[in-house]
C-alpha cells in the first residue's frame, strides 16, 4: 500500500510534536510538502522533513500531489484552511480550535460533508490511557447516574508581548487562553459527560497576562441535556496547586478521578482501584490514529461534528460572560434555525 502524502500548513512550535508522529508511523504516513508564510521556516523544516517547501499553503494544496493536510496554523486561518483543503478533495488533520465563529463552522460542515473527505480533530489529549479508560468504564455504566464531571488544564505560561505573537490578540486568536488551552478541557468534558450541552457561563479574568486582549485565565460551568453538570478550569497564569485533577466523574454509585495519568475509580462500598499507565506520547498516538482511519475508512474519534460542539460550547461561555447571564449552547442541528 502506498504510504499516504500529507501537507503541512504551518511550521511553528506544535509541528516538533506532529513530526514525531509522523517519524513513528513513516511506514504509512510521510509529509511531502510543508507551507510556512516565513519562507526560513518552510525551507528549514523542509530540510528537516525531506519535503518540498512552499510560502503559500494554498498554492500548495493547488499544485502538490497530496492525500491531506495538516493544520498547524493560527487559528483565525483554520476555517479557509480546511475550505481549500475539503474543496481540493483532501483529508484533514486539523488542529484546535476547529474555527471560530459559527459561520465558519457552518461552512466547513457544508464544504467537508459535501467533498466527502475525512476531517480529524487534533484533540491529543483524548489518547491518554486514563481518558480512554474513563470513557469505557462510563460507558459500561460503572458509575451508574453521572452528575458531576470537571476538567482542567492551566500551567503557567511565559508569554511577553514580545513572544505571544497572534495568541495576544483576540483577531488572530479567536479570543483568549478558553479558545486556545481551554479546547481541551472543553472537548475533554464533552467526551466523559456523554450528553449534548444546553447551558453555559464563564467567569474570565486577566490575572498575570495583562498585555492580552483577552482573558488569560477562565471558569466554565455547563449543564448538559442528560442531567450532567460540568465544572471547566483552564488558565496560562498559574501553575495549579500540587494534587489538582485533570478530571473527575462523579455518579451515584461513586467516582473516577485522573491526573492525567493515572485513573482511580473510588466505588461508595468497595477499595478504591488505581489503573497505572505508562507515560505516553499523544501527539504520536493522534497521527498514528489519523493514519488508521484514512487507510480503513473508519470514523475518527472526533471529526468537524465534535469539533463544532466544542466550538459551540466555548462560545456560549463567553456570551455568558459577556452578558453577565447563562447563556443557551446552540448545536449544529440549530444553526440553521437561529440564523446563523
Ligand atoms: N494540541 C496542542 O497541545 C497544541 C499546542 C500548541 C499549539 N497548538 C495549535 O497548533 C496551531 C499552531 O500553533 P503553534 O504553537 O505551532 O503556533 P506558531 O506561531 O508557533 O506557528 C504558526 C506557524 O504558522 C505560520 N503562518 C502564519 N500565517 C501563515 C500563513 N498565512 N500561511 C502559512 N503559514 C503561516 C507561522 O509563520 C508559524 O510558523 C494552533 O492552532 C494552536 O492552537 C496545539
Amino acid at each position: 500500500m502506498s504510504k499516504i502524502k500529507v501537507g503541512l500548513l504551518g511550521g511553528g512550535g506544535i509541528v516538533d510534536a506532529h513530526i514525531r508522529g509522523y517519524r513513528t508511523y513513516a511506514d504509512a504516513i510521510e509529509v511531502t510538502a510543508i507551507a510556512d508564510v516565513v519562507d526560513e521556516t518552510a525551507r528549514r523544516r523542509a530540510a528537516e522533513l525531506g519535503a518540498t517547501a512552499y510560502s503559500d499553503f494554498r498554492l500548495m494544496i493547488d499544485e502538490a500531489d497530496l492525500d491531506a493536510v495538516d493544520i498547524c496554523l493560527p487559528h483565525h486561518l483554520h476555517a479557509e484552511a480546511i475550505v481549500a483543503a475539503a474543496q481540493a478533495g483532501k483529508h484533514i488533520l486539523c488542529e484546535k480550535p476547529l474555527c471560530l465563529t459559527v459561520q465558519q463552522a457552518d461552512e466547513v460542515q457544508r464544504v467537508v460533508s459535501a467533498a466527502g473527505v475525512t476531517l480529524m480533530c487534533a484533540h491529543n489529549q483524548l489518547f491518554l490511557p486514563a481518558v480512554s479508560t474513563a470513557k469505557q468504564l462510563l460507558e459500561q455504566g460503572i458509575l451508574g447516574s453521572v452528575y458531576e464531571v470537571r476538567t482542567s488544564d492551566s500551567f503557567y505560561n511565559d508569554f511577553n508581548p514580545q513572544n505571544m505573537g497572534w495568541r495576544a490578540t483576540a483577531a488572530t486568536s479567536g479570543g483568549g487562553e478558553l479558545m486556545d488551552t481551554g479546547y481541551h478541557p472543553t472537548y475533554l468534558m464533552l467526551h466523559l459527560a456523554g450528553g449534548s450541552p444546553v447551558e453555559a457561563t464563564a467567569l474570565l479574568s486577566r490575572h498575570r497576562l495583562r498585555f492580552m486582549d483577552s482573558e488569560d485565565s477562565a471558569q466554565v460551568l455547563v449543564r448538559f441535556d442528560n442531567g450532567v453538570v460540568g465544572h471547566l478550569v483552564t488558565s496560562w497564569a498559574y501553575q495549579p496547586p500540587p494534587g489538582s485533577e485533570r478530571f473527575s466523574v462523579v455518579g451515584e454509585r461513586g467516582s473516577l478521578h485522573s491526573d492525567g495519568r493515572d485513573l482511580t475509580v473510588s466505588l461508595r462500598g468497595s477499595t478504591s482501584q488505581t489503573y497505572d499507565f505508562d507515560d505516553v506520547d499523544t501527539y504520536v498516538s493522534e497521527i498514528g490514529h489519523f493514519a488508521d482511519c484514512l487507510r480503513s475508512g473508519a470514523r475518527p474519534l472526533h471529526t468537524e461534528r465534535e469539533g463544532i460542539d466544542v466550538l459551540c460550547l466555548i462560545l456560549a461561555a463567553y456570551e455568558g460572560a459577556r452578558s453577565r447571564t447563562i447563556s443557551p449552547v446552540f448545536g449544529r442541528s440549530e444553526m440553521g434555525d437561529v440564523g446563523l
